[in-house]
């Protein structure tokens, strides 16, 4: 498994892989705009030549590393690749940017990301009513490691 920058060729497939993922993909307009804001913060996890996962963050004015997207293939879930790519995509917002400080939501349902995040050091911090636009909550998680 690799880690690298996505491309902008790359976001047609990445595309793909967020209408596997989520019922409520963001819309390529999204990808192309997080790509080009941040692409040193857009990563793709290859296996064979194959995009299998990524993770999308910005740097927020309020100095938090914001983590607005992280998905993997559901075939090749359960194999480290959405842990590395948290670990990566962290790393590198302290080495490019200094930050030290991360956050993202999470749906209040969503027991797997929740067991992954906390696995890596987030830590509930709020309860966001009606934050997703099916009407449930989402818990805003924080790591802090300055
Ligand atoms: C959440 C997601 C990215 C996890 O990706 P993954 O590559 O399967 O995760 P990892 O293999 O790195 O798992 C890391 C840790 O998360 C937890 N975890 C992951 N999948 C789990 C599962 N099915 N059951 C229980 N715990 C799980 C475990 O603590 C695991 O560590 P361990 O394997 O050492 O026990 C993936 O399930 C996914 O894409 N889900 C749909 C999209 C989504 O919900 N994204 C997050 C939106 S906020």
């Amino acid at each position: 498994m690799n880690i690298r920058r996505a491309s902008q060729s790359d976001l047609t497939t990445i595309f793909e892989l967020e209408k596997k993922c989520f019922n409520d993909p963001y819309p390529m307009e999204l990808l192309i705009m997080l790509q080009s804001l941040y692409p040193e913060l857009f990563l793709v996890a290859e296996c064979n030549n194959v995009i299998v996962g990524y993770v999308a963050s910005v740097i927020r004015t309020d100095g938090f590393g914001h983590i607005v997207s992280l998905c993997v293939d559901p075939e090749y879930r359960r194999r480290g690749i959405g842990k590395q790519l948290m670990t990566k995509v962290e790393e590198l917002m302290k080495k490019l940017f200094n930050v030290c400080l991360y956050r993202l939501e999470v749906r209040v349902s969503n027991f797997i990301a929740i067991m992954l995040y906390e696995s890596i050091g987030y830590r509930i911090q709020a309860r966001i009513p009606r934050y997703y636009s099916n009407g449930e909550d989402a818990y805003l998680m924080i790591k802090d490691v300055c």
